[in-house]
């Protein structure tokens, strides 16, 4: 397989570098700036024998270097910077967006894009309109980085090891996310039966604030291994035909009562992208809170065709 990575910044070469650990894929990772993606491709190419993978990495200025590519991961664009909002970030980055989907899609026209760029849902919403593919083989990466941060959060309050928590995130990646405590588990236990309703809270907040916090720590630039790891376990499930069932970016069609917007739901992963998104029990009041994030996410793709 073929996996292009456009923006070979922080959140690109980590996605690139974790991909080429995984042996099972090509690698192309493209930025504007000149040398950058060369110089970063070669240095992984230097880590090959150390790491022990084989796979090929082109560092490259040249949309040709990308046809092909099965998979297409886009991470160009400006990060916040402290005191932003990602929805600061809305017309920058849909400048780029628009001039990365023209140049990178003609080349490869069967692949499946993941947007990780920021603000993400809206980021979705303008690559899969501009891109003109099937709304499945458009998705982004919000919801896997939410709910992990989340696990973590959880498990650091708990004092048990992330991999017994499981707990889930959806809606959109920003305030409006939504969490459902209902569906959250330790070691099988509901989580609301181990912590009170104002830890729970806390929690939950740290989560919706979890980029603004490493923002504010790094002061340049925003968070890349969680993100990195995010994307590719996404595309891990597209590479494996996995029919994974993770929380990502979806074009919706009337699930949970939404139509026709992108939004954060839980959606079975694999080789055709998007193959189903799937319907979880919700109450009425998880419900309102999804549909109130899918209202939100439609209004500010409204704003996008102001720009
Ligand atoms: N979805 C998420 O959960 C999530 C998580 C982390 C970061 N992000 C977002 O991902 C984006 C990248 O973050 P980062 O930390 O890697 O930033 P970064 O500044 O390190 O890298 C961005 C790269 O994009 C390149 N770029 C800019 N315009 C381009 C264009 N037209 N074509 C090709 N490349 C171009 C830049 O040269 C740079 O190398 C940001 O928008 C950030 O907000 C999203």
């Amino acid at each position: 397989m073929k996996i292009t990575v456009v923006g070979s910044g922080f959140v690109g070469q980590t996605a690139a570098m974790r991909m080429l650990e995984r042996n099972y894929a090509d690698v192309v990772l493209i930025d504007i700036v000149e040398g950058k993606p060369q110089g970063i491709a070669l240095d992984l190419k230097e880590a090959a024998p150390v790491e022990g993978y084989e796979p090929a990495i082109v560092g490259t200025n040249d949309y040709a270097d990308t046809a092909g590519s099965d998979i297409v991961v886009i991470t160009a664009g400006l990060p916040r910077k402290p005191g932003m909002s990602r929805m600061d970030l809305l017309g920058m980055n849909a400048g780029i967006m628009s001039d990365v989907i023209a140049k990178v899609t003609p080349g490869s026209p069967d692949a499946i894009v993941i947007v990780v760029s920021n603000p993400l849902d809206e980021m979705t919403f303008l690559a899969a309109e501009s891109s003109g593919f099937p709304k499945e083989r458009v998705l982004g990466m919000a919801g896997v980085l939410d709910s992990a941060r989340l696990r973590y959060f959880i498990a650091e309050e708990l004092g048990v090891s992330p991999n017994v928590v499981h707990a889930m995130t959806l809606g959109s990646h920003g305030d409006a996310m939504v969490a459902l405590p209902r569906h959250a588990t330790v070691d099988g236990k509901p989580l609301p039966e181990l912590v009170d309703e104002a830890a729970l809270e806390r929690l939950f907040q740290r989560t919706r604030d979890g980029g603004a916090e490493i923002v504010a720590l790094l002061k340049t630039g925003s968070a890349y291994y969680a993100p990195g790891s995010s994307v590719v376990a996404m595309v891990d499930a597209i590479v494996n035909d996995a029919k994974a069932v993770l929380p990502v970016c979806a074009w919706t069609t009337g699930q949970y009562g939404v139509s026709d917007v992108y939004l954060g739901v839980p959606a079975r992963i694999g080789r055709g992208g998007v193959e189903e998104i799937v319907e979880l029990d919700l109450n009425d009041g998880e419900l309102a809170k999804l549909r109130e994030a899918a209202e939100g996410i439609r209004a500010k793709c409204a704003d996008l065709k102001q720009l």
